[in-house]
């Protein structure tokens, strides 16, 4: 797959560290930054990897922010985006299962390095199961296309 990463200061090493298990994994990276633990603006990084899956450009991203709620907020307001702030492998497993999540948010300041790489392995892993699952999602979808540009 074509994963997109990206993140503010506070992110920047689990974003590496992602780099590494995607790498590691086979995938290719799209790395949109921040290149350095330099004070920067999240919004400039989610915005712009969210934008990629928003328009299939890449299939899923994976953002970090200190807590992880700053890059979640920014990335959901991405037509297309289905983006989920994790911190528990069944929530990991759920979010791809039940909605298709694509893009994976993780708060560097939050989750452990260890937890964090687990989360990252079962989320690229799991499969949507589509099914009944669907047409909630195309209730979303609906939603967007009705209301957003
Ligand atoms: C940066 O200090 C911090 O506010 C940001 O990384 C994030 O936690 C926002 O959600």
């Amino acid at each position: 797959m074509k994963v997109v990463v990206g993140s503010d200061h506070a992110g920047y090493e689990l974003k590496e560290q992602v780099k590494t298990i995607l790498t590691e994994k086979g995938h290719t990276v799209i790395d949109v930054g921040t290149g350095s633990p330099a004070s920067v603006d999240y919004p400039d990084f989610g915005i712009e990897a969210a934008t990629l899956v928003g328009r299939g450009e890449a299939d899923r991203g994976v953002l970090v922010c200190g807590t992880g709620i700053g890059m979640s907020i920014v990335a959901n307001k991405v037509k297309g985006v289905r983006a989920a702030l994790i911190d528990d492998l069944y929530s990991a497993i759920q979010s791809r299962k039940h909605l298709d999540a694509n893009i994976l948010v993780l708060g560097g300041r939050v989750t452990g390095r260890d937890l964090a790489a687990e989360i990252t392995r079962v989320w690229l892993d799991t499969p949507f199961e589509g099914g009944r699952h669907s047409k909630r999602l195309e209730k979303i979808e609906k939603y967007e296309k009705d209301n957003l540009k």
